[in-house]
């Protein structure tokens, strides 16, 4: 047998930081003791609300979605996108030169970078950000500039980036993972700002766009860039109407940034079914209460682990945004060695923060993706360890 050397551009891409952590929390799963609490990820426990679910149902029976789906996605889709965008923050785009539908914003996200990134050319990304984005900057061959977002507020820090003249793309992603955090709208302005003095496209990742605490309606980028000069926003169902599994999202912005990521995407990726398409129009033409219900599911939890982890005196700030709790480890220490001690002697998988880039050492990132009793027993266990230690 044959042992192929994978391709440079596979080669060129990180080793995956959670994959190891994932392999850890099976084999402790599988051995006998407590049973294994995971918040390390961000993957949505709550089912997808019903009438979508039906919607699918009834969608997947028709033979129209039996045969190739249009490329471009369906217009329907595209649409429900463009009532959405209006209702939501009162932004205007055209289905046809404004929208393109992905798998979900994972997809969304590589086929924006693939599509505007040359090799060399720089790319800035948050951090701490979210681990795919250096993936899509070394696929493309581009280079990172890394951009600090730092406490409390964890906005860029663009006097960092001053001498960056030129660049390809600036990536933001608001509210934030894993800080919690919303933007302001002197951020927009000022990334809208730097992509055209740079000639950059501003590529805003958008996943968590309904999920703002206290009442707030996260900012869309499109808001502070109404002609669509030089934005583009990536958005997803997974998190809105827990659909992480259906793999569903869309991009809205820029027309000429939105014809080259749908050119690459045919290419790459074909289309999507039919029927997830009009599940998700369905999804987003549908009652907004399911959405508003989510979000206070999200905020109980998160004040529950808030009041939990202060009680042992941790220094913990409520994120306004996400379903993650961002905190500083008390003693500032390595957050590698903490969450596989917590994962070991408590059996509560916690996500280190160098994940995230070197502005997350020292900092774990806690999932609010489980019901309340376990995240109320999580706390247990986790003040139990520090305690202890
Ligand atoms: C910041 C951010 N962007 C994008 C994604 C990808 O989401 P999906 O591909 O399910 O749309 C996630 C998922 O956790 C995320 O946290």
């Amino acid at each position: 047998m044959v042992d192929f050397v994978p391709a440079q551009r596979v080669q060129a891409l990180p080793p995956n930081f959670w994959g190891a952590m994932d392999r850890e929390v099976l084999r402790l799963s599988a051995q006998p003791g407590a049973r294994m609490i995971d918040v390390s990820k961000g993957n949505p426990d709550l089912p997808t609300p019903p009438h979508i679910v039906e919607a699918m149902q009834r969608e997947v029976a028709d033979p129209v979605h039996h045969r190739y789906p249009p490329y471009a996605g369906r217009r329907s889709l595209r649409e429900a996108v463009v009532r959405r965008y209006r209702a939501d923050h009162g932004v205007d785009l055209d289905p046809d030169e404004h929208v393109a539908v992905f798998h979900g914003s994972h997809e969304g996200f590589m086929a924006a970078l693939l599509a505007l990134v040359d090799p060399g050319t720089r790319v800035l990304l948050p951090d701490p950000g979210y681990p795919i984005y250096t993936s899509a900057v070394d696929l493309a061959g581009g280079v990172v500039v890394p951009l600090p977002l730092d406490a409390p507020a964890f906005q860029p820090d663009f006097a960092a980036v001053d001498h960056v003249d030129r660049a390809s793309a600036l990536v933001l992603n608001y509210p934030n993972n894993p800080t919690g955090a919303l933007a302001t709208r002197a951020t927009f302005e000022q990334a809208v700002a730097f992509a055209e003095r740079s000639g950059a496209a501003f590529v805003h990742d958008f996943a968590y766009s309904s999920l703002g605490f206290e009442g707030r309606r996260p900012l869309s980028a499109l808001t502070v860039d109404p002609e669509l000069s030089v934005s583009v926003e990536v958005q997803t169902l997974s998190k809105t109407y827990s659909m992480a599994g259906w793999r569903i999202g869309f991009a809205a912005g820029n027309a000429s940034i939105i014809a080259a990521m749908r050119r690459y995407q045919s290419h790459a990726f074909s289309a999507l079914f039919g029927a997830t398409q009009e599940a998700a129009a369905r999804a987003l033409d549908g009652d907004q209460e399911v959405v508003h219900e989510l979000v206070r599911v999200y905020e109980r939890r998160r004040d529950l682990v808030v009041a939990g982890l202060r009680a042992t005196g941790w220094d913990v700030s409520p994120p306004e945004g996400t379903f993650f709790v961002w905190v500083r480890l008390p003693d500032g220490g390595n957050a590698v060695e903490f969450a596989r001690r917590l994962r070991e002697e408590q059996r509560v998988a916690v996500a280190p923060g160098d994940g995230f880039g070197t502005r997350g050492r020292g900092w774990i990132r806690i999932g609010l993706v489980q019901d309340e009793a376990t995240l109320q027993e999580m706390i247990e266990r986790v003040n139990a360890f520090t305690r202890r230690n």
